[in-house]
């Protein structure tokens, strides 16, 4: 069987955001039961119930472990039940977490090429020392069995697959506007399958667009946590958040013609799943017309601490 439990559901910066002072923050802030607070996304998965691999290192890797009792040490005195790292890009709400893991815990980090290439670069992640956190570069769309430190099977397989999306934000600079997509394993998505087992969960924390491709991997699934940071393409602009679009940051709207609700519409998946919503999508309140929209639509809204089997 294959478990997994979303550790955050919100977008980098989190929900409430750090400097955010805008209506839902400060619902969230006050303790709202209707405005729920997320921590930055990420997925935790294990294939036996006993070691667990993070799809994606988020800044608030610290604060999900100790909320979830499946990743609190509970053998030596110096242990953890986290056997590896999966990354889907080089975001900072992907990569950040592992400098909380630089404590000499032996684990496997798994990543593309043009991923690794940036862990390689930055010197900070040599905190995650060479002889106890083993390196793995993987191919894109070649199914891959994670494994422990000790080399024990995970009980899952993984297949990366390239996804539409952005260059990491502090790597943008020097780069033409239309550079700015990267290149293919820039940023992926993960499908996810108990060894043996037929049922697949897909986690895309990020997607710009959709493609035939990508289509083509979310099609009759049994679960898919896909890309809720915006609810629409201007949503930053008019609250008067930033001023940036969703397509500028590599992400296609919940909502609207080419959101993700109408691609996912006829895909036959079984359970869809928002995830990495960011703190300005009025999907996080439980109280608003929007999420009432996304639940009509047979969606569900990501929470921390969610469950789901396969
Ligand atoms: C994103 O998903 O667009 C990035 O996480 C933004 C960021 O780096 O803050
Ligand atoms: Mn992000």
């Amino acid at each position: 069987m294959l478990r997994a439990i979303v550790l955050g559901a919100a977008a980098g910066g989190g929900f409430p955001q750090w400097n955010s002072n805008a209506p839902a923050c400060r619902r969230a802030r006050a303790g709202d039961r209707f405005a729920r607070r997320r921590t930055q996304s990420s997925l935790a998965v294990s294939g036996d119930g006993v070691g667990w691999f993070l799809i994606n290192a988020s800044p608030d890797l610290r604060e999900q472990i100790e909320a979830t009792k499946a990743l609190v040490p509970g053998g030596a005195v110096r242990s953890s039940p986290i056997a590896g790292v999966v990354l889907t890009n080089a975001d900072v709400d992907a990569v950040a977490g592992l400098l909380h893991m630089r404590e000499r815990h032996p684990f496997a980090l798994y990543a593309t090429e043009r991923v690794m290439a940036v862990i390689e670069e930055n010197a900070i992640f040599g905190v995650l020392a060479r002889d106890c956190v083993q390196r793995v570069t993987v191919p894109l769309d070649t199914p891959f069995e994670p494994s422990g430190p000790d080399g024990a099977p995970s009980g899952f397989e993984a297949t990366l697959f390239d996804v539409p999306g952005k260059v990491a934000l502090y790597l943008e600079r020097g780069r033409a506007s239309d550079q700015l997509a990267g290149e293919p394993g820039d940023n992926v998505g993960i499908e996810l399958r108990a060894t043996g087992g037929a049922a697949r969960l897909l986690y895309v924390p990020s997607c710009a667009t959709m493609t035939d491709a990508v289509a083509g991997h979310l099609r009759g699934a049994a679960v898919v946590c896909f890309d809720g940071t915006l609810w629409s393409d201007d949503e930053m602009i008019r609250l008067g958040l930033g001023a940036k679009t969703g397509r500028r940051m590599g992400h296609m709207s919940v909502s609207g013609e080419d959101g993700a609700m109408a691609a996912l519409h006829n895909l036959g998946i079984a359970r869809k799943i928002f995830v990495h919503i960011n703190n300005s999508n009025p999907i996080l309140l439980d109280d608003a017309p929007e999420r009432r929209h996304v639940e009509q639509a047979g969606w569900e809204v990501g929470h921390d601490g969610m469950e789901i089997a396969l």
